[in-house]
C-alpha cells in the first residue's frame, strides 16, 4: 500500500459518516491503545512477571490466568474513558454500567485463547460494539445485526487489528517503533470457495450427524466421491483461525456436540460469535449455527454459547444444506443413513 494510513486517520475518514461513527471511532481507538500495551505485556510474558497461572476460574467456568485478569483490567480501563454506556466482559458474570448517557455498549473477550500463550501461539482480543438501547443492559440481548462495529486483535508474530466498520473490513498492523496501527489491507474479501476446513477433530465421536457427514465428505476427497480435496487446519485459537479465513478462505466449525457442557457448542454468542459473524459477512463470507444465521440470534444470557460455522460462503452454505437434509431426530446417530444423505456422497 503506497500511502501510509494510520488507524487514527482511517477512523477520521471512515468512522464519521457511519451511524454512531464518531463515538465508535473513539471506542475503537481506546481498544487499540489498550491492545498496544497488552501486546507488549504478552510479548514479554514471564519477563514481565506473567506466569500463566494464578487466576482462578472465570464466571463461565474457564481457567482464568493472570494474563486474562491483566487483559480484562486494561480493556476496562480503556473503555471507561470512551463513550460507553455499558460493558460485558468474558471475565465478569454480568454486564456493568459505565456512563449511562453514553451512546454505545461494548462486549469483549479480553484475551481469547490464552491457554495458547505457554506455547507462544497467537491469542487475541475480540470486541463487539452496538448502540445503547433505552434499557441499557437489554442492549446486549438484541440480535447481532444491531452491531455497528466489531473486530479483533491478534497478538502473534505481528499485532494485527481486523476492523469491521461502515460495512467493510480493513486490516491494520502495529508499527511497534511508533506504537501506531497502520492500514495494510483495505476492504478485504473472504474467498468464496476455499477447500480448507478447521475443526477439533478429536471430538468426532461426539458430533451430531450433519457435522460428521460434512467432515467425512471433506476427508473423502475427489477420489472418494467428495466435491474437492480438502486441506485441514486447527490452531485452537479463534482469532488466529478467523484471520486465516480472511486471508485465504476456508470454513471454521465449532459445532454443538453431545458432551456435557457442549450442547450449544463452546463459543460465546456476544463476544465471540457475533463479532466474528459481522466480520465474516461484511467481508463477503457467512456465519451460521448450521441452522440459523448467527447475526439474527439474540442472546438470552450474557455468556450464552452457540455453535459457530463461519468462513467462505460456499462452505457455510454446504454445511447448512446438510443440516437441512439430515433430520434433527437422527442427530448424533452413527446410522449408515448419513453416509448416503450428504451433499456429494
Ligand atoms: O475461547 C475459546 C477458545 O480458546 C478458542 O480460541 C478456540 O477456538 C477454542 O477455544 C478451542 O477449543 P478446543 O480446545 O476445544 O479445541
Ligand atoms: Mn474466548
Amino acid at each position: 500500500m503506497d500511502e501510509r494510513v494510520t488507524l487514527r486517520s482511517h477512523l477520521d475518514q471512515s468512522a464519521s459518516p457511519a451511524p454512531h461513527g464518531v463515538a465508535a471511532g473513539e471506542v475503537i481507538e481506546a481498544i487499540a491503545m489498550a491492545a498496544i500495551d497488552l501486546a507488549s505485556l504478552i510479548g514479554d510474558g514471564p519477563l514481565a512477571g506473567i506466569t500463566g497461572r494464578n487466576g482462578g476460574i472465570n464466571p463461565d467456568g474457564d481457567i482464568q490466568r493472570d494474563i486474562d485478569v491483566a487483559a480484562d483490567d486494561m480493556m476496562r480501563r480503556a473503555l471507561r474513558n470512551a463513550p460507553v454506556a455499558a460493558i460485558l466482559s468474558e471475565e465478569a458474570a454480568l454486564p456493568e454500567t459505565l456512563n449511562a448517557e453514553a451512546p454505545l455498549c461494548v462486549a469483549f473477550d479480553p484475551l481469547d485463547g490464552s491457554a495458547n500463550l505457554e506455547n507462544n501461539i497467537s491469542v487475541g482480543t475480540i470486541f463487539s460494539v452496538r448502540p445503547r438501547g433505552n434499557d441499557i443492559l437489554s442492549t446486549f440481548f438484541e440480535p447481532g445485526t444491531a452491531q455497528c462495529a466489531a473486530g479483533f486483535i491478534v497478538y502473534g508474530p505481528q499485532t494485527t487489528l481486523v476492523l469491521a466498520l461502515g460495512g467493510r473490513v480493513d486490516i491494520f498492523i502495529l508499527d511497534r517503533r511508533v506504537r501506531e496501527f497502520v492500514l495494510t489491507a483495505r476492504s478485504v474479501r473472504v474467498a468464496p470457495d476455499t477447500p480448507e476446513f478447521a475443526i477439533n477433530a478429536s471430538n468426532r465421536r461426539h458430533w451430531h450427524g450433519p457435522v460428521r457427514t460434512y467432515i467425512d465428505e471433506c476427508l473423502a476427497g475427489t477420489g472418494g466421491g467428495g466435491a474437492a480435496d480438502f486441506n485441514m487446519r486447527w490452531i485452537g485459537s479463534l482469532v488466529a483461525e478467523s484471520l486465516r479465513i480472511l486471508v485465504r478462505g476456508g470454513v471454521f466449525l465449532y459445532p454443538a456436540d453431545a458432551r456435557p457442557g457442549y450442547r450449544e457448542g463452546r463459543l460465546r454468542l456476544l463476544y465471540e460469535a457475533h463479532p466474528m459473524a459481522l466480520v465474516m459477512e461484511w467481508a463477503g463470507g457467512a456465519a451460521s449455527t448450521g441452522r440459523r444465521r448467527i447475526l439474527e440470534l439474540g442472546a438470552k444470557s450474557p455468556h450464552q454459547r452457540v455453535p459457530l460455522i463461519m468462513g467462505s460462503a460456499r462452505g457455510v452454505r454446504d454445511v447448512a444444506a446438510i443440516h437441512e437434509v439430515i433430520e434433527p431426530m437422527f442427530d448424533n446417530s452413527d446410522a449408515p443413513l448419513f453416509a448416503r444423505r450428504g451433499l456429494f456422497l
